[in-house]
């Protein structure tokens, strides 16, 4: 399955918002639509991001769009994943934009298979993982990092069972992390995010791989509840891992210089389209926390398992 494909100089995203109720696919005509599909997150996860953003590119030079202008609207979309911005400038820095996103899609693949390859070392046949929002296929254009991981293992003949985080608010464990995974037949189940530490706590779970959106100086930015499911394997020392492509290391800047996205009230005060607080309660919506790197086990890269930044 391919988060997104190019045909006929059009985009075609898997609409996320739909699933799992509805596999659509969403038709970016322009690189607004694809602005669009970023903000709405019908494109999350952030190697997919980056490949959509690339393609936006594509579309704007083939409509001979100002494509600085358009880099800097792409840019602004969403600010914590680096890969945005790595894919844009490395369109930008291209002869031909479309080449260059189409070879960024197959890169894609190829890294995560690799990613998967590498973390597979550490998953033990009978293993019990948990992890958080989705850092699969859905996130990337195809095999994804953290369930990458656990793809691999389960290719290599080991017997693994998954828990997923529902991961409020916007619930990508339980919309997709586990569809993702009844798919492809692995035993998975879902928890409310603050099961994470009990499980632990009664040694339920062996291992905890996640996805990242930026690994920098001082740790890994990831979806919010990351830190309190890494807080927790500390506790029960329960290794922890980082699942992200070189894509997502941001050498330049302290993770804690990275701007944490703000999202819409509304998220947290709907679940669904149900309100679950009064209209008026006032709202914090971080979409992302940093999990630091002194209590990461390991960052697994297409090059092996690093040390964190
Ligand atoms: O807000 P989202 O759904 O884009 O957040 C996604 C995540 O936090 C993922 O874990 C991360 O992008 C890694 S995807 C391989």
């Amino acid at each position: 399955m391919k988060t997104m494909f190019w045909k006929e100089n059009k985009l075609f995203l898997i609409d996320q918002t739909r699933l799992p109720d509805e596999f659509t696919y969403f038709e970016c005509k322009t690189y607004k639509d694809v602005i669009h599909a970023i903000k709405t997150m019908k494109v999350r996860g952030a190697p997919a991001i980056g490949v959509a953003a690339a393609f936006g590119m594509a579309l704007a030079e083939l409509a001979g769009e100002n494509l600085e202008k358009t880099a800097n609207e792409i840019k602004s979309t969403r600010p914590t994943a680096v890969n945005l911005f790595w894919a844009v400038d490395r369109v930008t820095n291209s002869n031909s934009a479309l080449e260059e996103a189409l070879k960024m899609y197959g890169e894609d693949v190829k890294t995560n298979k690799a990613i998967g390859k590498n973390g597979s070392v550490i998953i033990d046949d009978g293993d019990t993982i948990l992890t958080h929002c989705n850092a699969g296929a859905l996130a990337c254009v195809e095999y994804g990092t953290a369930l990458g991981v656990v793809r691999a293992a389960a290719e290599d003949g080991k017997r693994i069972n998954v828990i997923c985080d529902e991961t409020r608010p916007l619930c990508q464990g339980a919309r997709l992390s586990v569809w993702e995974m009844q798919q492809e037949g692995i035993p998975v189940r879902l928890i409310v995010d603050s099961s994470a530490g009990y499980l632990m706590q009664k040694g339920e779970v062996d291992k905890v791989v996640i996805g990242a959106d930026r690994v920098a100086k001082g740790g890994v930015a990831n979806k919010i509840g990351s830190l309190m499911v890494a807080l927790a394997a500390k506790r029960f020392n329960v290794p922890f891992y980082v699942a992200a492509p070189k894509s997502t290391f941001d050498y330049e800047n302290s993770i804690y210089d990275v701007e944490i996205e703000e999202r819409d009230s509304r998220e947290v005060l709907y679940f669904g389209d149900c309100r679950v607080a009064p209209e008026e309660t006032e709202v914090k919506n971080p979409a992302f926390d940093i999990v630091p790197s002194d209590i990461i086990s390991g960052i697994i890269t297409e090059d092996g398992i690093l040390k964190p930044l």
